[in-house]
This record gives C-alpha cells, structure tokens and sequence, in this order.
C-alpha cells in the first residue's frame, strides 16, 4: 500500500528534504538571480534547493549521473 510504501521510504527519491510535509515546492523569484542559480535535482543538498556538490558523493557511491539545473541569464 502507499501507506507502507511511505513508511519505508522504498522507492523514494528524496531521503531527507521536509519529510514532514507532503509535496516539496520552492518558489525562487526570477529578479532574484543576480548571475546564475545551480539547483539541485539529486535530492541530497543541505543547501535545498540550490546545489552544494552533494551529487558529486552521490553519484560515486551509487554509479548515478545526477547534476543541477542551472539557471542563467542569457549571454549577449
Ligand atoms: Fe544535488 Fe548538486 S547537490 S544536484
């Protein structure tokens, strides 16, 4: 069941990031980002939501190929 599921956290990919709410939702103002934003789409950032690195362990302990999103303004 999703109940058992959850309580297991099998097949979840976030392990850590606001296990107490249901839905992770970040909200980052465009005017905000100054240069460029690195966001993070491994899950395992303690700088949540952008990228600290943290993929980099990530992906040597698991074979995994993850990396952030980046946010940029166009170059002119
Ligand atoms: Fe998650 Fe870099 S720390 S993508």
């Amino acid at each position: 069941t999703i109940k058992k599921a959850k309580e297991s956290g099998k097949g979840q990919i976030n392990p850590c990031i606001r296990k107490d709410i249901n839905k992770v939702v970040d909200f980052i103002d465009i005017e905000d980002i100054t240069e460029k934003a690195s966001l993070c789409r491994c899950w395992r950032s303690k700088n949540w939501p952008y990228c600290d690195g943290a993929h980099g362990a990530h992906n040597r302990a698991t074979g995994d190929n993850t990396g952030p999103v980046v946010v940029r303004h166009k170059e002119n």
